[in-house]
């Protein structure tokens, strides 16, 4: 699968040759530099954008041949997003969030249940708060619990502890691996912490537009080499030492 953006008159890659498949009940983390196309990349498996060539499945669905109004109905059959922006809806409460998808698939006990999933992910005394009342770790968990309430076969999250604390973030990452073990839910993450990625099964690295199969080790020794190939960089070039230079240049 590949996708490309027309800008103007020339052609942005976003993504290239993308080989993936994703067994159901498995846990997958998408790692990779900011950038490298992995909410892209995400939004295509999701059924969200479509990709410019290639194809893409759903359990038995071809995403790439079904219209907006047909994917939108299998994301409401099968699907969770976590997504890295929230995407609350202003106007409603997060009570209201978190039911919104439970009532749009007409299950009865929306209320009592995302009432439970708030209190899960610690916002029981928050629930008629709008997004705008609430701080970005708080409207995150929101995002979680809306994501949580249709009990998807496969969800996805999108840098799901990206805003959270280490603690807060542990007992989400807590709840999205009880859903997978209780009910077999797919879980497909991106993410920047490497502790969470090495919690799945398997991770899978994006660079520049590429997939490439990896190890969490192999990605923690990369990160250092690149961190050390940054280092020696600065003391070559270092910005400071260049305004000295250029400072001690213009003073003569
Ligand atoms: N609709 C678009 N039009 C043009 N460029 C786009 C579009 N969507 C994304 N891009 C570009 O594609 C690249 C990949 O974006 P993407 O959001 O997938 O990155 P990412 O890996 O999720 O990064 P981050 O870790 O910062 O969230 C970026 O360079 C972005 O600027
Ligand atoms: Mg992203």
């Amino acid at each position: 699968m590949t996708k490309s953006v027309k800008l103007e008159e020339k052609t942005l890659d976003l993504l290239q040759d993308i080989n993936l498949d994703v067994n159901a009940g498995d846990t997958l983390a998408i790692v990779g530099s900011s950038g490298s196309g992995k909410t892209t990349l995400l939004s295509i498996l999701a059924g969200l954008d479509l990709p410019t060539t290639g194809e893409v499945y759903l359990k038995k669905h071809s995403l790439h041949q079904c219209n907006e109004e047909q994917r939108s109905e299998i994301r409401a059959n099968h699907v969770g997003f976590i997504f890295q922006q929230f995407l609350l809806v202003n106007s409603l409460t997060a009570l209201e969030n978190v039911m919104l998808p439970a009532e749009l698939a007409n299950m009865d006990n929306a209320e009592q249940l995302a009432k439970d999933l708030l209190t899960q992910v610690d916002l029981g005394d928050r629930l008629d708060h709008y997004p705008s009342q609430l701080s970005g770790g708080e409207q995150q968990r929101v995002g979680i619990a809306r994501a949580f309430i249709s009990k998807p076969d496969i969800l996805f999250a999108d840098e799901p502890t990206g805003n959270l604390d280490s603690k807060t973030g542990r007992n989400v990452a807590d709840l999205l691996f009880d859903l997978n073990k209780q009910f077999g839910t797919t879980l497909v993450l991106v993410t920047h912490d490497l502790k969470l990625a090495a919690r799945c099964q398997r991770q899978v690295i994006m660079d520049s537009g590429c997939l490439v199969e990896g190890k969490v080790e192999e990605i923690v020794e990369d990160a250092a080499e690149d961190i050390a190939e940054d280092i020696q960089k600065e003391q070559v070039e270092s910005p400071a030492e260049n305004l000295a230079q250029s400072k001690a240049a213009s003073e003569g």
